[in-house]
């Protein structure tokens, strides 16, 4: 019998975990994003967008697409739909694996700062006297930043932030990951940053900012991921389509 498999997508992860499981005889594989992105790229296997409508739309979801297993591969800061799913799952018992690439840890040469959240970002750049600062956290999040006049920030975004917030001393950037190496260091010098703030994200695909600035002895201010619930987890492609895998071999 078949065997329906719901991924909680929008991160590289959760794509290729699609193209991973899709081709496994006896897997329906649904990928559910979020639908921040206009146009977004089309996964292996079908596609839902849009939110379920908090844990009773996520159950009632669950229920009528008599889905049995979910496997959480959204981006570690998307805490809310982590638990929404843990409890979603819990409710219908139905097997739950949360797909996450690990954090990024520091080298003994990196100047990296943690914070809770953005508004501590804020009061670290000022207290540190930084002057041109490099912002790669995502569009929807800039607005802490917005208005500031003493500091210069360079904003890389995938899509235009919201009009309505104002950079008095800024450049816009729009550019979409993976970022090599040596176009993070060229953008680096080309202005002259002092100091990089994101989140820690974790993956390759933004990762070689930080390298860059460890090269250079820039700082770096990552903001810390939130907490999620703790659920089975898999830090690989390779553990989570195995995951799978025993699902299917079960009756
Ligand atoms: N946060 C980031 O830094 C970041 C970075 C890259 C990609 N993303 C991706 O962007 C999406 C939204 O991120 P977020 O931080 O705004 O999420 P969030 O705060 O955890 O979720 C907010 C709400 O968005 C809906 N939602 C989130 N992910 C969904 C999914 N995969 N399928 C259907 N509905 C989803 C849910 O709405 P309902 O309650 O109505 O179900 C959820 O309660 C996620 O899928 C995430 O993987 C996030």
């Amino acid at each position: 019998m078949t065997k329906r498999v719901l991924i909680l997508g929008g991160t590289t992860e959760a794509y290729a975990l699609a193209a991973a499981l899709v081709p496994r005889v006896g897997l329906q594989v649904i990928t559910s994003l979020a639908g921040r992105t206009a146009a977004p790229r089309q996964p292996a296997g079908e596609l839902r967008v849009g939110g379920f409508g908090g844990v009773p739309g996520l159950v009632s979801y669950l229920i009528e697409k008599q889905i049995d297993a979910v496997i959480d591969a959204t981006h570690p800061f998307a805490a809310g739909m982590a638990w929404n799913a843990e409890a979603a799952c819990r409710e219908t018992m139905l097997p739950l694996l949360r797909l996450e690439r690990p954090a990024w840890t520091p080298e003994p040469e990196d100047r990296w700062e943690f914070v809770e959240h953005w508004e501590q970002a804020l009061a670290a750049l000022v207290r540190d006297g930084a002057q041109r600062v490099f912002l790669a956290m995502g569009r929807q999040e800039l607005a802490p930043f917005a208005g500031i006049e003493r500091l210069w920030f360079l904003i890389r975004v995938v899509t235009a932030p919201e009009p309505t917030l104002h950079f008095p001393a800024s450049q816009l950037l729009l550019a979409r990951g993976p970022f090599d190496l040596a176009s993070e260091r060229a953008l680096l010098a080309e202005h002259a940053i002092d100091t990089i703030v994101c989140k820690n994200s974790g993956g390759t695909a933004t990762a070689a900012k930080l390298i860059a600035a460890r090269e250079r002895g820039i700082r770096v201010i990552l903001r810390q991921r939130p907490l999620r619930p703790t659920v089975p987890l898999a830090i690989t492609l390779a553990e989570a389509v195995a995951w799978s895998d025993e699902l299917l071999a079960t009756a």
